[in-house]
This record gives C-alpha cells, sequence and structure tokens, in this order.
C-alpha cells in the first residue's frame, strides 16, 4: 500500500484532498484491490434504475463503478470528480458519456431534475464528501428516480448523516427505501470494514 490512502483520510480542503488524489489515481485501483462497495452498488443500480436512464456516478473516481454499470448495460453514465487525475484514469475505461469536474458539499451545476440515478460509492466517508451534498444530489434527481450510495454503518451513527438522511425523509425530499445488511468491504490493508448500500428515492417536489 502506497499511504495515499491515509494521506486522503487527513486532507483539511477539497482542494487538498484532489491533490492527494490526483497523485495518487495511477496506483489506486491496484491499492485497493477488488473492494466490496462498487459491485455491490452497481447490482442496486440495476434492480432501480432503467438501464437507459441517465445516471451519475459521483465521486467516480478512476471509473470502476461506471466499467460495471456498463458491464451491466447501462448506456448513459456520467462521471464526477473533484480530481483531474481520477478523471483522467476513468477517462481512459471509455465507459462515461461525459466526465465532469467538481466538488460535492458546493452547488452543482446541472439542472433541477437532470438524472434517472446517482451512484456514490466510497464517496461519503471521514473528510471526503460532506452529508449537505445530498441536498444537491437530491435536487438534480428526477422525481421518482434513485441515490445509491455507501456508507459505513458506525460512521452513520456517528456522523450529521444519520440527521441528514432523517432530514430529507422528513422534508418528504426523498424516501429511504433500502439499507443492505452490512458487508465486508474487503479492502486488502483494512480488513473488518462493513458497508452498507443505501438506496433512496427521490420524491416529487413540494417546495423550491
Ligand atoms: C475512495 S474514492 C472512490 C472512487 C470510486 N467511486 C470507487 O468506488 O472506486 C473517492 C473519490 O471521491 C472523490 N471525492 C472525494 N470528495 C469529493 C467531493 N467533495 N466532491 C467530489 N469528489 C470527491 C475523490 O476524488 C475520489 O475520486
Amino acid at each position: 500500500m502506497s499511504g495515499k490512502v491515509h494521506e486522503v483520510f487527513e486532507a483539511k480542503s477539497p482542494q487538498e484532498m484532489a491533490a492527494r488524489y490526483d497523485e495518487w489515481a495511477g496506483s489506486y485501483e491496484d491499492d485497493l484491490g477488488d473492494h466490496g462497495g462498487p459491485k455491490e452498488a452497481a447490482d442496486s443500480v440495476l434492480r432501480y434504475v432503467p438501464k437507459t436512464g441517465r445516471i451519475l456516478d459521483a465521486g467516480c473516481g478512476t471509473g470502476l463503478v461506471g466499467q460495471l454499470l456498463s458491464e451491466r448495460g447501462f448506456v448513459h453514465v456520467e462521471g464526477f470528480d473533484m480530481s483531474k487525475g481520477m478523471l483522467e484514469h476513468a477517462a481512459a475505461k471509455k465507459c462515461y458519456a461525459e466526465l465532469h469536474l467538481g466538488v460535492l458539499g458546493e452547488p452543482l451545476a446541472f439542472p433541477t431534475g437532470s438524472f434517472d440515478g446517482i451512484v456514490s460509492v466510497g464517496v461519503f466517508v471521514r473528510a471526503h464528501a460532506p452529508s449537505r451534498s445530498f441536498h444537491e444530489l437530491a435536487r438534480i434527481t428526477k422525481p421518482g428516480g434513485h441515490i445509491v450510495f455507501t456508507l459505513r454503518p458506525e460512521f452513520y451513527l456517528a456522523t450529521d448523516f444519520k440527521e441528514t438522511i432523517a432530514e430529507l425523509s422528513a422534508k418528504g425530499v426523498w424516501r429511504v427505501l433500502e439499507t443492505s445488511e452490512p458487508f465486508d468491504g474487503r479492502y486488502t490493508e483494512f480488513p473488518g470494514i462493513n458497508l452498507q448500500v443505501w438506496v433512496c428515492e427521490v420524491l416529487a417536489r413540494t417546495e423550491n
């Protein structure tokens, strides 16, 4: 392991995080190995989002999720990430219709109701995208569309993700359809880390 995984958790700003992922991009896939989140999340997308739908892979990294969605027959997946270096590797996979550079947690440059599905794997973790990202992700998802993301169970409980997810449910922005059983993240360097896949359906807007 290159130690890059530890460095990204210590980033103090989005700029620093992006720079650290830029440096890590070349060895990211070798370092993390065949980790569990991408496949489980892609299978959840398959259950809820039509293959012809417009999908955003938010925090696409080097494109592992886009590749799995492409293998499952999805025809229009766009990638979004804050790291140019990671996006270059995603582009090389040729599985994304478009790639976008941007920061989750800030206003997103997509019109309201743009996507049928959004998937985010390994992005809502310590020092990465904040829970407020969900407000914008819900805005750019069509009513009836789905947001699929991974979270560590203990991170969900110990941070404001729990409150934010509940707040969006209480406000009728989305409803939680599914929280998977915890499964092994299969991180070579970090055995015993569990993940869950969440699936939320975005509801018709009652306010703007
Ligand atoms: C652990 S990697 C996961 C990449 C990919 N989804 C996967 O499963 O392999 C996290 C990715 O999220 C991106 N990221 C972290 N925080 C972000 C933010 N606030 N906005 C956009 N991208 C972010 C990083 O640049 C990195 O590519």
